[in-house]
């Protein structure tokens, strides 16, 4: 039911799970991880991933797409056992996850950045020692704070949250320090529900080290995304690479970019 191509009663079914061109996609996600997909107030999800599936399924290739809320922590697992057909879950293109998943080209750049309350006392990387750090199970921002942690010889306590509205909750009410999470997501947080109580950690990082038009706080990585596929799935993911291209060509990238992002 949820993966590959689909067949209707009457129709022959000449489609399998190799089929390059399902009828319709099934998207992996954790949600909500705003605003790369979430739910408005009116339950209608939405997000910078789901218009750009949009955009490349609807858009570019002409068939259906769909999310399918799964826990981060289990989502490479997850597409490997046949699931969906994909993920598109703001997934950070890394080596580890790459020896088990296919990664289309980069669609966004992120970094790991670390917040705290408006009134703590950290004003500096090195403050964070002694702390409780919130962090997503299984992302990059949990594998960042594992890097601090080792950095302070194992001078910091990790909490791990399944998703991370629940690492910003604990946050709000003094449970954790910091929150280290990718950089425009943090910003989401401190400027909507967060604002005027949580700030961002200040300070050059590694996105000024790599020269990169570094945001005005702390970066400790410099990160790629990447739609995921399985290792199998080649044709689909040229195809998938090839719709990507054409929205960047075209301007729809740029006109859903500016939609959720400023500059
Ligand atoms: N970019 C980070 C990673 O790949 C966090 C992604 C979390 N995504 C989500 N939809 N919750 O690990």
């Amino acid at each position: 039911e949820t993966t590959g191509a689909e067949t209707t009663a009457g129709e022959e079914t000449t489609t399998g799970e190799s089929e390059s061109l399902p009828e319709t996609v099934v998207i992996g996600s954790d949600i909500p991880y705003r605003p790369f997909e979430y739910e408005t107030t009116s339950g209608e999800l939405t997000g910078f991933d789901v218009d750009i599936a949009k955009a490349i399924f609807e858009g570019e290739l002409g068939i259906g797409y769909e999310f399918k809320p799964t826990s981060f922590d289990s989502i490479i697992p997850s597409l490997n056992n046949n699931n969906f057909r994909i993920i598109m879950s703001a997934m950070t293109i890394n080596e580890e996850r790459a020896k088990k998943v296919d990664f289309s080209d980069p669609y966004f750049t992120a970094y790991q950045t670390v917040i705290v309350r408006k009134d703590s006392d950290i004003t500096s990387k090195e403050d964070l020692k002694g702390k409780n750090v919130g962090v997503q199970k299984g992302t990059t921002g949990a594998s960042a704070a594992e890097g601090l942690k080792e950095e302070f010889g194992g001078d910091l306590t990790l909490k791990k949250f399944d998703q991370i509205p629940g690492a910003f909750q604990a946050l709000m009410n003094g449970q954790v320090d910091a929150v280290v999470n990718d950089n425009t997501v943090n910003a989401e947080f401190v400027n909507g529900k967060g604002e005027g109580k949580v700030r961002f950690l200040e300070g050059e990082g590694e996105a000024a080290e790599q020269g990169k038009d570094a945001p005005p706080y702390l970066t400790l990585t410099v990160e790629e995304y990447g739609i995921a596929f399985r290792k199998d799935d080649d044709e689909f993911r040229k195809k998938v690479n090839e719709a990507l291209a054409a929205i960047r060509e075209s301007g729809k990238y740029d006109e859903i970019y500016s939609q959720y992002f400023q500059g």
